[in-house]
């Protein structure tokens, strides 16, 4: 790790509070003109960082830049490295980088972050708004040899962890869904994207990318958004717990919740935030499209419909819609 970075993790460990330079540069092992070297560096790179006579230098609440560092002081799963997270400020997409990198034979729990994304990838072929600065756009590599009966319930798993980080940290209890879109007051705060890789040679899925896209201070939504979607906040001002904070937590849930699937504990949690369940809704499945009402999740995560002709259908792929009134809303 350069000099820069293990200044910037020793600020970020005392984030808010005052760390001398003498302090940082023994802890280091460095000179002190290196310590100010590596604050003037971070500083070009945008970290607000606060010199205080007499009692040193403070990264100030304030600051918001992603960083593998930030992530990584505010992570809880010790089995995840500070090398294993992979910051950008731009990418195509994190999803893209993600599955390059786990054919390539990333570890369990690699993550993938960028501060924007320019080619953003939602479902069904879509795009996904990714401005810079605003949002938490993650991807994490998930490996295990049994994913062909469990691909579903990664997915479910993937929605009732985002709803818990945004409930410890914040207090916000979102809804799902389904399958794995994350709403807040009936607009979308969060979708998620999760791909396969399959072995060539065994033919079996070995890996899976999940890619979480959250809208967290994003203001300026293009118009075909715009009454569809929905922000964790509105603007800069009063967030004390930042991006960095979130995205751990995410990642926590996430690989904690992914270690245990079977035993379909959220399941319980996934339809108690669930907003379909009990709902008219439209199903589109392929080129197929029929009305239904969602009346259950099931074990692995299938949504449960009963259909017009009286018939119950388990789904386990497809995307629905909800209908209010005969019209079809989100
Ligand atoms: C959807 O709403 O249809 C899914 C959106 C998933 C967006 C995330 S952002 C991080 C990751 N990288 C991508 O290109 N897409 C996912």
């Amino acid at each position: 790790m350069s000099t820069k970075n293990m200044v910037l993790k020793t600020l970020e460990q005392n984030r808010g509070k005052p760390v001398s330079g003498s302090m940082i540069a023994k802890k280091l092992n460095v000179s002190r003109g290196a310590v100010w070297k590596a604050i003037e560096a971070l500083r070009d790179e945008g970290y607000k960082i606060e010199a205080v006579t007499n009692r040193g230098y403070i990264l100030s609440e304030e600051s918001d830049l992603l960083s593998k560092e930030g992530i990584f002081v505010n992570l809880k799963n010790s089995k995840i490295k500070g090398d294993q997270i992979y910051v950008f400020s731009s990418l195509d997409s994190t999803n893209q980088l993600a599955k390059k990198m786990a054919i390539d034979g990333a570890p369990h729990g690699t993550v993938v972050l960028a501060d924007e994304q320019t080619k953003g990838r939602g479902r069904r072929g879509r795009s996904f708004y990714s401005p810079k600065g605003t949002g938490i756009y993650l991807s994490i590599i998930l490996k295990t040899d049994n994913f062909a009966d469990i691909g579903l319930l990664v997915t479910t798993a993937a929605s009732v962890a985002v709803c818990r980080a945004l409930a410890k940290i914040y207090g916000v209890e979102a809804k799902i869904k389904w399958v794995n879109d994350i709403y807040l007051n009936d607009r979308k705060l969060c979708g998620i994207l999760t791909e396969a890789i399959t072995n060539f040679e065994t033919g079996t899925i070995d890996s899976i990318v999940l890619g979480i896209g959250l809208n967290f201070k994003t203001t300026d939504f293009p118009e075909e958004l715009n009454q569809t979607a929905t922000s964790l906040f509105s603007s800069d001002e009063e967030i004390k717990d930042k991006r960095n904070r979130l995205a751990a937590a995410i990642i926590d849930e996430v690989l904690d919740l992914c270690e245990d699937l079977n035993s379909e504990k959220f399941i319980s949690e996934y339809k108690q935030r669930s907003m379909v369940i009990g709902k008219d809704i439209s199903v589109y499945r392929g080129n197929d499209q029929f009305d239904a009402k969602a009346i259950d999740i099931d074990s692995q995560g299938g949504l449960v419909v009963l259909k017009q002709d009286g018939t119950v259908e388990v789904l386990n792929s497809g995307e629905i819609t909800v209908r209010f009134g005969g019209l079809n809303e989100n």
